[in-house]
Formats: C-alpha cells, structure tokens, sequence
C-alpha cells in the first residue's frame, strides 16, 4: 500500500517536517508532483533545511528515496540542492532515485515564465518563476524532455530543437528580459552531468515491485490541494495535480493501493503569491501571524498572506483527497490570542452556503465566523496531547466535530521533536 501526504491549503503547511518525522515508518519516500518551487523545511539536530526536489525522508539511513514520474526537475536547482548536502555524506546513488518519465525544467522554460508573468501585470499568478507552467505545457502539449533522454547519445539534438522553439515562443511576449544563453545553457549541461550520476529508474515498475515485496511507501505532495490545477483558486493554482489523484498520476500507483491518507493544514491560514483568500488578515493579528509563524517563502522568501483558518476551504479539500487523518500544524503561533476565528461558513450572492463556491474572489463572497477563547500557554515544550491548553482541545475538537477526521497529529514547533501524537 502507498500512504499519501498531502497539504490542505495553499501550500507551506509543514509537509517537509512531518514527512521528516513519519519517514521512519516507510521504506520508501516518493514526490509525485511539483518541482523546485516547492520548499520544504526540515529542522533536527539544530540544523534547518530547505529541500526543493528531493523527498524529505533523505536524512534517513534506511529510506530511499524517489522522484516520480510526475515531478518536474531543474537540474541547476537540483545540483545545489545536492551541493547543499554534502555535509550528510549521503550515498545518493543508492539512496536517491529519479524516474526517466520526469520532465526536465530548461533555462528557457524559467525565461518563458518570467516573460508570461511580466507580460500578465497586475494579474500575474505571482509565480515562484521556477519554469513550472512552461514545462508542464510542454509535458501535455508532447514537446518536453524527460530524464531518459538524457541517456540518448543525441540529448543535446533534442535540447537545442527544444530551446529553440522557446527563444522564439520568447518573441511573441512584449517584454524585456535581458539572459545570457550562453551562461545558463554551460550551467545547464553541468547540472545534466551531475544528475547522470544519479540512479535513473522505471519508478512504476519500481514501486510495483515494491509493493510486491510489501515495502512500506509514503508518498510526499508538493504545494497545496487550493493551488491545485483543477480544484484550486484557478487561474491562481500551480500546473499539476497537487490533489490526492496527482500521486497515482505521478508514481503510476494504481487508486485501489493507496491506504492512509494524511492531510495537513496549518491553525491558521497563509498563501503566497496572488490570488483569492477570504479570511485574509490586513489587521494586528494578520502581522502577528506572519511575525510569529516566520510566515516567509521556503523558495522565494517573499512575506506570506495569513488569515484565519478556514473550515469551507478545508471540507472541500478534506472531501477532495478522501483524508483519513489530519495533521494540524503550527498551534504555537496562536498561543496569546485572545480570540481565534474559524470561518464555518461563506455568505455568498445573499445565501449562507458551507461548500466552496466557483467564485471565492472578495466581491463574490463574504466570511462568516465562529469565535474561540484563546490560550496562553507557550506550546512549544510539550511533549504530550495531556499538557495541551483546555481552549486549544476546544478548537481541535471543533475542527475534528465539522470535519470528521481526526487530528492525530498536532505540531508545536519547526522541530522534528516538537511534534504531538493523539
Ligand atoms: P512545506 O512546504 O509544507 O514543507 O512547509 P514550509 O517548509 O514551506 O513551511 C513551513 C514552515 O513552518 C517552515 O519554516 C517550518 O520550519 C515551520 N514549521 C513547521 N511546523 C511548525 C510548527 O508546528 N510550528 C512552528 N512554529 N513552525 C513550524
Ligand atoms: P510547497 O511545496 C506555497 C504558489 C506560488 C504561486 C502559484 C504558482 O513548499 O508547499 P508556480 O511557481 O507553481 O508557477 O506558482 O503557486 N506556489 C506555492 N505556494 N508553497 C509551495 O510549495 C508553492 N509552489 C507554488 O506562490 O502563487
Ligand atoms: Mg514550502
């Protein structure tokens, strides 16, 4: 069976730590989707770090580690990620292994976004300009190039016909974005070299073969179910299936072997980059949030969006994945809050509804909410579901009550340690 991991909201929700802290159940940790803008921290031993395409469950003697078929992989991006973790002296050729069916992000993909970006104004999708759009459409438009290429005599032939489509795609947009090709593509073919040291692998027949042997698998979502292609705040949402579906596409695990399914949602709410966000915060706690939570991009940096939590978002995507259990993130930051808000229901075109709506953009819908008592306690020492503050119980109780699913989970800090079973 494959177990799935996936974040309920806009992304950030902590999807690195818990992967990081359940990778000693598992065999195997495999990433379906996404690519490096995906940022997933993990912190222990009093070091943090940031992994982007590699799966969390790589500090991990045991685990091994896979980059499916669905994820999108920048091989400069990789290669520093790589770089990044020398000090682990991790035998990545044994450890970690990527699917020939990933497609590959070229600099002209990176440039082909940046330019549709510009060319958007003010409606740009705030992107994280990692190339993710361009290389997704050329994956279902059959253009792109995929790591088993890379294994071709003539990869190069193919990497030139490709880029060079793109520098023409690049005219079309009424920008100016200044590059050197020369530089990026002498990058490029390094990176390439670095990753064909690695194990490249049928990860399909992989995990088949894997699941034959009853190997233990958890799969790792990137980005959030809201910024999902289909169910997301469209156009707002990243290029691929980030929604439970996205792990069968992306590891070719077949629907009726996927068992627990872990949806992970913060106490709160963030997004970064554009895009709708009802219970968004322009107020004191909204700062507070951002201030206490360290509410900025693993990826990009950029200051994160926070609001309250956010129960009609969450039913839909609890609904969507078919969740087994939840995992709730990041209690501490609302430790001083003299009251919490939990949005239970939209008031949209006159009408109080609980599903999510076609259009959540401010004209459209209106939040309605249910208050809780704060508490005071600091969370971030406790070590058991017994020390938790009676109001924290309360709004768990709550969130469990309206979703039915349990939290089995609660995180009190960055810290693979600070982490509560219930
Ligand atoms: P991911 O993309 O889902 O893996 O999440 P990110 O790593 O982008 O963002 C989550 C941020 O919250 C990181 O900085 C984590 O170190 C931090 N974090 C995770 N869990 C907790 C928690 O329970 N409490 C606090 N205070 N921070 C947390
Ligand atoms: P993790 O895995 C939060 C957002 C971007 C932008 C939109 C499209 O760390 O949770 P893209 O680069 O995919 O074209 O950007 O999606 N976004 C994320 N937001 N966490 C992420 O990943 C994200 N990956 C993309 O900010 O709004
Ligand atoms: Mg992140």
């Amino acid at each position: 069976m494959v177990d799935l991991l996936l974040g309920l909201q806009w992304g950030d929700e902590g999807k690195g730590k818990i992967v990081d802290v359940l990778t000693k159940n598992y065999d195997i940790i495999a990433r379906f989707q996404g690519g490096p803008n995906a940022g997933h921290t993990l912190i222990f031993d009093g070091n943090k770090h940031v992994l982007h395409t590699i799966p969390s469950g790589i500090f991990h003697d045991k685990a091994i580690n896979i980059v499916g078929n669905g994820v999108v992989i920048d091989p400069v991006i990789f290669k520093k990620e790589l770089e990044d973790l020398k000090k682990y002296t991790i035998d990545f050729k044994s450890k970690l292994l990527i699917s020939r069916k990933a497609h590959l992000i070229l600099p002209t993909h990176r440039l082909l976004d940046a330019a549709s970006e510009i060319s958007k104004g003010k409606a740009k999708i705030g992107s994280t300009l990692k190339g993710i759009g361009p290389t997704y459409m050329d994956k279902t438009g059959r253009n792109g190039m995929r790591v088993g290429d890379l294994e071709l005599e003539n990869w190069k032939d193919k990497y030139n016909a490709l880029a060079k489509k793109h520098l023409k795609m690049l005219t079309f947009f009424d920008v100016d974005i200044q590059f050197n090709l020369k530089e990026l593509e002498e990058e490029f073919c390094k990176a390439v070299d670095v990753l064909k040291q690695l194990t490249f692998i049928d990860s399909e027949e992989y995990l088949f073969n894997a699941m034959q042997n009853n190997k233990t698998i958890l799969a790792e979502g990137a980005q959030g179910s809201l910024l999902d292609i289909d169910f997301g705040t469209y156009p707002f949402v990243t290029s691929s299936n980030t929604t439970a579906a996205g792990a069968c596409t992306g590891l070719g695990v077949p629907p009726n072997k996927i068992g627990e399914v872990f949806g992970i949602f913060k106490a709160y709410t963030t997004r970064v980059g554009s895009g709708p966000f009802p219970t968004e915060l322009f107020d004191e706690d909204g700062k507070a949030m951002a201030k206490i939570g360290h509410e900025f991009g693993a990826t990009t940096g950029r200051a994160r969006r926070c609001g309250w939590l956010d129960l009609v978002a969450l039913k839909y995507t609890v609904q969507v994945n078919g969740v087994t259990q939840l995992n709730m993130m990041k209690g501490d930051v609302l430790s001083g809050f003299d009251t919490l808000k939990v949005c239970t229901s939209y008031t949209y075109k006159g009408k109080e509804i609980t599903h999510l709506p076609y259009n959540i953009e401010p004209e459209n819908v209106s939040v309605n909410y249910t208050e809780f008592k704060g508490w005071e306690a600091d969370l971030t020492q406790m070590e058991s579901a017994i020390q938790l503050p009676e109001n924290l119980i309360t709004y768990i109780e709550f969130i469990e009550q309206e979703l039915q699913i349990p939290i089995k989970i609660v995180s009190v800090g960055p810290d693979r340690k600070q982490t509560i079973f219930r």
